[in-house]
């Protein structure tokens, strides 16, 4: 068989991108090799292993599990079933981050990246902000938290494979209960600020069940599902930093939400903190995709 063969073969049910991706994969070649060469015969075993690809993407695998690594903010991160597909929108979270960030006038920045998954938000933000210019004196800390050792495991990996691994502390934890458990080694000072980001499941049980076979059957429910209306795990997490007993000590946090949930997670967020500012953005399809409060 030659390369060719595969396109006419699988056109029809598997999009040409996916099966360049996935010959290029189990031909261990570019994917501009597989665009290249069309005429190239494959070995006994390069078939053999590309039809094991191609049956898992007939039965609905999205491809970033099958090739186990995605692209997100310009890094390519590891993946398993573990962990959540990053998804572009998410992008627009780390974006959020960086251009709202003040480092002028406190002394030390924590940022805590809750339901960290591979690392993406996490390992993004560390690579740009840690090179970027923070002021003389300045220091910066970065975390991520995951209740899921699985997960944590990939994420720790990702930061490795990035450079960031001595940046980020890696945490296992039920949202802040950590930071709450351990609060005297966090001194939260009035020189100090901390961001909170988090990209928890948002998903309430109606958007669940309707969402795309592929996502119902190989990403973990644990990482979208939350609670009838999708909200159980912010509120959760506004319970816990209430707790925290803010005082003079910035706080700000990044939420990606589902677009539905804007005035129901205002509310909220208004409920704990009734002085907080929020504002909510758009991703790049202009639905609601950010809130961001400063408390
Ligand atoms: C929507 S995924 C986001 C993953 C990744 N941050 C991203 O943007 O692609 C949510 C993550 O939150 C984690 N998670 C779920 N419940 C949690 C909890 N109570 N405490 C900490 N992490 C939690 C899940 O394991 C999952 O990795």
């Amino acid at each position: 068989m030659i390369i060719k063969d595969y396109f006419s073969k699988y056109s029809s049910k598997i999009n040409h991108l996916d099966l360049e991706l996935l010959i290029s994969c189990a031909i261990r070649k570019p994917r501009e090799f597989v665009l290249a060469h069309p005429e190239k015969s494959v070995s006994k075993e390069q078939r053999t292993m590309i039809n094991k690809l191609i049956r898992r993407r007939l039965k609905h695998e999205p491809i970033a599990y099958i090739l186990g690594q995605k692209e997100f903010y310009g890094l390519n991160f590891k993946v398993n079933k573990h962990t959540l597909i990053p998804r572009p929108e998410t992008e627009h979270l780390v974006d959020a981050v960086i251009s709202n960030l003040q480092l002028v006038n406190s002394k030390k920045t924590t940022i805590v990246d809750i339901g960290t998954g591979s690392g993406n938000i996490i390992i993004s933000l560390a690579k740009n902000l840690w090179t970027s210019n923070v002021p003389n004196g300045h220091s910066m800390s970065f975390f991520g938290v995951d209740i899921s050792q699985k997960a944590l495991i990939v994420a720790k990996h990702n930061a490795k494979k990035h450079n960031v691994d001595k940046k980020i502390k890696f945490i296992r934890s039920n949202l802040l209960d950590y930071f709450i458990k351990n609060k005297n080694c966090y001194m939260f000072h009035a020189s100090c600020s901390m961001i909170i980001v988090a990209n928890l499941p948002y998903l309430s049980k109606k958007i669940y069940s309707s969402s795309m076979p592929n996502v119902k059957k190989f990403e973990p429910r644990s990482a979208l599902l939350s609670g009838i209306e999708g909200l159980d795990h912010y509120e959760k997490l506004f319970k816990q930093l209430h707790k925290l007993e803010i005082g003079n000590w910035k706080l700000e946090i990044f939420l990606e939400i589902s677009p539905e949930q804007k005035s129901k997670i205002a509310k909220l967020i208004k409920k704990y903190f009734p002085n907080a500012n929020i504002e909510f953005q758009k991703d790049l399809a202009q639905k609601w995709r950010v809130a961001i409060v400063e408390i």
